[in-house]
């Protein structure tokens, strides 16, 4: 089968950003079945510096980009662009692959929903939290029925992202105050989007709270901190919090799931590791004798022997090997002609609670109904 060509829409900002576009590019030219033919990018000089590395062809337009012969794209571009550059794609049966969030808007997500629906192009959202190691351990736990039945997890993504606000010459970036600002959701993927992914439930309603900007970003409109409290189709409780500007320490994959037999927690910080606790092989839970947490990694030879086995070209992408395994499941699904493993209703499953969040949030924190993109 020939290498299938895939663009990249955003090449990344060296040096300001995370440069998503370059991670993308650096492992998709190690992995078999794939090839960076065409780069788009806004800015010139952002496209053809990426293109020379990747020996592709730069475009700063997205019309003759996509008409370049492309079967896939990466869109790593600004938030607020990734629906309508996604649904460009999907309009020519091209697959896309999406950074995070899928859409910024209520409204964008219907278009997207309508496009994927209409497309031969496969879409999936690029939520690599979904492929750390420890929550393929905990999902394939999980699947295995160690924890009996879940009815509550958690997730956080609390990390200082201020100096991402401006570029080396002070100005603002897109995540900064430019017209381009963040959209008005709570970027809540990474937390919410592997509970959902390991619990396969989607979330129906949120009620949300958020302090003030100004607090502790003097300027800076808008809201920050934001706990999310879900309610699942499948009646689990659900507890997200997101900080992307509070000055302390970063753990922005923490986790934690408590079943009728079982409970995980992720790290916390200093000596702690992931740990377990299963009441069919532990100590027995009770009021003066408490249970003991026990290591999680112990689990990892028995649930998930291939990805430690998996060598260091599978770190190319960053995060551990999450984007490795990422892509190659996307690359598999467009080569079975199968829907991808976080196809467009899952990816807005992730997405669309932290839209209602912001709504919730303005509100003072009353319930707000999360739209199903299924009917969309
Ligand atoms: N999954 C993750 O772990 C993760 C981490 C960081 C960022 N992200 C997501 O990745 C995306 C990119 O983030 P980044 O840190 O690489 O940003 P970045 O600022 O480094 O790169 C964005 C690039 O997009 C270009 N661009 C701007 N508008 C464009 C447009 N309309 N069309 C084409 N190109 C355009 C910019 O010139 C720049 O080169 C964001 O959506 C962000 O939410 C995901």
């Amino acid at each position: 089968m020939a290498d299938l060509r895939f663009g990249i829409i955003g090449a990344g900002n060296v040096g300001v950003g995370t440069s998503r576009g370059d991670s993308f590019m650096g492992l998709l030219a190690g992995l078999p079945g794939a090839a960076v033919t065409a780069i788009h990018d806004i800015a010139p000089g952002n496209a053809e510096r990426a293109a020379k590395l990747a020996g592709a062809q730069p475009f700063s337009e997205l019309e003759p980009f996509l008409e370049s012969g492309l079967d896939a794209v990466v869109v790593c571009s600004p938030i607020i662009f990734h629906a309508e550059q996604s649904v460009a794609a999907l309009e020519r049966d091209i697959h896309v692959l999406s950074e995070v969030p899928a859409v910024h808007s209520t409204e964008a997500a219907r278009q997207l929903a309508s496009a994927a629906a209409r497309s031969n192009g496969h879409y999936m959202l690029a939520e690599n939290y979904c492929y750390l190691d420890e929550i393929e351990l905990v999902r394939r736990l999980a699947r295995d029925g160690r924890f009996g039945e879940v009815y509550f997890a958690e997730g956080e993504y609390v990390h200082d992202c201020r100096d991402l606000w401006v570029d080396a010459e002070g100005k603002p970036t897109w995540r900064g105050l430019g017209k381009n600002a963040v959209g008005p959701g709570v970027y809540c993927t990474h937390s919410l989007g592997p509970l959902l992914f390991i619990l396969q439930d989607r979330v129906v309603q949120v009620s949300a709270l958020a302090n003030e900007s100004n607090l502790v970003a003097e300027g800076r409109p808008g809201s920050f901190n934001f706990i999310m409290l879900m309610r699942t189709a499948g009646g689990r409780t659900l507890k997200v919090r997101v900080d992307t500007v509070s000055p302390r320490p970063h753990q922005a994959a923490y986790y934690s799931l408590q079943g009728t037999a079982g409970a995980y927690e992720s790290w916390r910080g200093l000596e702690d590791e992931p740990k377990i606790w299963l009441s069919d092989e532990h100590e027995e839970s009770h009021c003066f004798e408490s249970a003991a947490w026990h290591p999680l990694m112990t689990y990892a030879s028995r649930y998930i022997p291939e990805r430690l086995a998996v060598g260091d070209e599978a770190r190319a992408g960053g995060h551990g090997t999450s984007e490795y395994w990422m892509v190659r499941e996307f690359i598999a699904a467009i080569q079975r002609d199968e829907p991808p493993p976080i196809g467009v209703h899952e990816g807005l499953d992730y997405t669309l609670p932290g839209i209602s969040a912001v709504e919730s949030a303005s509100a003072g924190g009353e319930d707000v109904t999360v739209p199903d993109p299924r009917g969309m």
